[in-house]
């Protein structure tokens, strides 16, 4: 099955990207979000971001232009109806992620793919409670999208070949290497990403280090972009500690137990950049270590 109508629910930063990269591979894209702002915004940020591309020359004005002309804003379901896969990149929660399939569903081509964002849900649960398990798949981006070159699958127990086929024949056309992941907490990416990134904040919370040597010791010892505490705040503290309960729980080890220090950021609201604070101040420039 050739897939050439991608919708995209959820405009947050991971279904912003995805819409990006599909829209410049020269697919049409529906970008769904029920609230009018964030998908302004998201828009918006595309348009930025497409910018940047041409302005670092790795596509030209035409590819921008055309891509955001395959782009389609909504803000509700029905608008998926011709799409032959939806990309759910809505919130890491398992209760908003049903919520959003029931309402789906009925809107939903008869030969639609339904693949889930998810980083960490298991993806034979989901795809139960989606009322269509054959054709649901799991299909994890990673942050910022259009830089990174790789896009995880993973089968659910009941996930059909031809659904594993299609969804990789697509994501290898979005220009992404794919690899293939068995549905256990983590998947393979996170699984070795999370826990590395709770170990440095375990090095903080200690007094090993300090923020700027523990992550100038991973980019210059271990050859990192980026190190671990930034990655932090770059991924959303929520989301980093989101992860390790998953893994905590899912595969049931004190090895995964959240540091209390990260438990101690997301309760004072200190996200990341995405909340102006975590591990570093984002209102200096360059940003300011927060201890
Ligand atoms: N679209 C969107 N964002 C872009 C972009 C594009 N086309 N091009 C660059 N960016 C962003 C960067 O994130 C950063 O944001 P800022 O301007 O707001 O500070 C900025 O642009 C930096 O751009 P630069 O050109 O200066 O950066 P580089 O080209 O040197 O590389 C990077 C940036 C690719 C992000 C690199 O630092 C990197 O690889 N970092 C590690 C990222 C990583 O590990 N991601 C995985 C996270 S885990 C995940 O996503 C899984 C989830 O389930 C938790």
């Amino acid at each position: 099955m050739t897939l050439n109508t991608v919708g995209v629910l959820g405009a947050g930063a991971m279904g912003n990207g995805i819409a990006h990269v599909a829209a410049l591979a020269g697919l049409n894209v529906v970008l769904v979000d029920t609230a009018q702002p964030v998908l302004d915004k998201s828009l918006a940020t595309m348009a930025k971001n497409l910018e940047r591309q041409v302005q670092k020359g790795t596509i030209d004005q035409t590819a921008e232009q055309a891509a955001l002309a395959r782009v389609k804003g909504a803000t509700t379901h029905d608008a998926l109806s011709l799409c032959d896969i939806v990309i759910e990149a809505v919130p890491e929660r398992e209760d908003i992620k049903r919520a959003v399939y029931a309402q789906l569903l009925p809107h939903l081509a008869p030969h639609a793919i339904l693949a889930s964002n998810t980083s960490s849900i298991s993806i034979t649960k989901l795809g139960h409670a989606s009322g269509i398990a054959d054709r649901f798949v799991g299909m994890h981006f990673f942050n910022p999208v259009p830089m990174m070159k790789l896009v995880e699958i993973i089968s659910g127990l009941a996930t059909s070949p031809a659904t594993i086929s299609a969804v990789e024949a697509l994501a290898q056309r979005m220009g992404k290497t794919t690899i293939m992941a068995q549905d256990f907490s983590g998947f393979i990416v996170n699984r070795i990403l999370v826990p590395m990134i709770n170990e440095a904040i375990f090095a903080l919370h200690e007094g090993i280090g300090t923020i700027t040597s523990i992550d100038q010791g991973m980019k210059l010892g271990a050859s990192h972009p980026m190190g671990p505490l930034t990655l932090a705040d770059f991924v959303g503290l929520d989301i980093v500690l989101d992860v390790m309960r998953v893994l905590h729980e899912g595969l049931g080890e004190d090895k995964y137990r959240p540091c209390p220090l990260l438990v101690n950021y997301v309760a004072a609201g200190w996200l990341g950049r995405k909340s102006g604070r975590g591990f570093y101040d984002y209102s200096t420039t360059p940003p300011t270590p927060t201890r």
